[in-house]
């Protein structure tokens, strides 16, 4: 009988996805230190390699070895490390980088992880279980880690942005950012349509990092930051409406919500495009599914299938006009369906 055995085959790969964390982890620490930056100047040896980024040298040899095995780097028989194609994802300055996607899968959203029971018997999040409050109003109060969040989520924002670019944004006029964090997304959109202006809207606390972007961006005389609650209302005036990876964030209940103002704000020939992942309806791994599990544990919310878009939009007043695929989300327009009471 095949994987029964303590030495089998299954029981070692069982072993290993419960020790998957380790590798993850393992990843995020050596980012916290700079490892990967520091190896993107050139190989280097570990002794050197340490004294360079205030690691034990000993201790990252180990964490090294690891993460030589799982592909990022290579070890050459003298002990100098080099980056791998991998592990050069791993570098800040690096195009399509996932520095900040380490960061984010780490500190307190893996600490909500170790709870992740809670989400399973409860269909809620562990981080409000863990922390005592929902995780956008956790943020609200620590300063620290909301700087952190924001930053990794616009380092996220590069190559969720290709779609959005290659849209026809002819007569678009003034673009709403709702949710708009720290105006990474609004800054590059403005950059590249010299014909546009933006409104972004976020909380209060989050709008004080856009208008910093904007303005050092040079583009604070085309563009309004506006703080609040997107569940009161957002500002009107644009034609165009922008959710990216909001809805996401949220349960049906909620999302259908946010839905609601956006209508309520747009003209009747507005367009909302939303960026955000498509679950596939199959049996293979895919990235959406376990981002899906990531947005229940932290924040209650979740990716959704093209049929659950589809149906949710029209929970919220809108229908699918189309769905263009980019390399890290999806690029859904919609458009307002007329005749939406402003209920909920
Ligand atoms: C996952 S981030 C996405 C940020 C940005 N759109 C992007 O693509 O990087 C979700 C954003 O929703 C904002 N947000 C959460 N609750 C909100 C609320 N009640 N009203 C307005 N914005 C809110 C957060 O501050 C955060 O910037």
């Amino acid at each position: 009988m095949s994987g029964t055995g303590t030495g089998g085959a299954a029981n070692a790969a069982v072993r290993r996805k419960i020790m998957g964390f380790i590798v993850s982890q393992a990843i995020h620490a050596v980012c916290e230190l700079g490892v990967p930056d520091r190896l993107a100047d050139g190989p280097a040896a570990v002794p050197e390699l340490a004294a360079g980024t205030g690691a034990d040298a000993g201790a990252l040899h180990r964490f090294l070895r690891v993460l030589a095995a799982e592909g990022l780097f290579t070890e050459d028989p003298a002990g100098t490390f080099a980056l791998t194609a991998e592990g050069r994802l791993l570098c800040a300055a690096e195009p399509g980088s996932l520095r900040h996607f380490a960061e984010l899968m780490s500190g307190e959203a893996y600490v909500a992880w170790s709870r992740a029971a809670h989400s399973l018997r409860t269909g809620e999040a562990a981080f409000a279980a863990v922390y005592g409050s929902p995780f956008f109003d956790w943020l609200a109060e620590h300063p620290e880690e909301a700087a952190r969040f924001d930053r990794a989520q616009a380092g996220l924002v590069e190559m969720r942005l290709l779609p959005l670019l290659e849209r026809d944004w002819d007569g678009a006029g003034t673009v709403v950012d709702v949710g708009g964090g720290n105006g990474v997304l609004m800054s590059a959109l403005l950059a590249a349509r010299p014909d546009l202006k933006g409104i972004v809207f976020d909380l209060p606390h989050v709008v004080d990092g856009a208008r910093r972007t904007l303005a050092e961006a040079g583009l604070a005389g085309r563009t309004r930051c506006a703080g609040g609650d997107f569940f009161a209302g957002v500002p009107a005036g644009g034609r165009v409406y922008v959710l990216a990876q909001i809805l996401h964030d949220w349960a049906d209940g909620e999302a259908v919500a946010i839905l609601r103002r956006c209508h309520e704000a747009m003209p009747p020939d507005g367009a909302l495009l939303l960026l955000e992942q498509v679950v596939p309806e199959d049996g293979e791994p895919h990235p959406a599914k376990l981002l899906d599990l990531h947005m229940l544990v932290l924040l209650g919310g979740r990716e959704r299938t093209a049929a659950q878009w589809r149906d949710l939009l029209a929970r919220g007043g809108f229908e699918q006009v189309s769905a263009t695929e980019g390399p890290r989300s999806t690029l859904i327009e919609a458009r307002p369906l007329p005749g939406v009471t402003p209920a909920s």
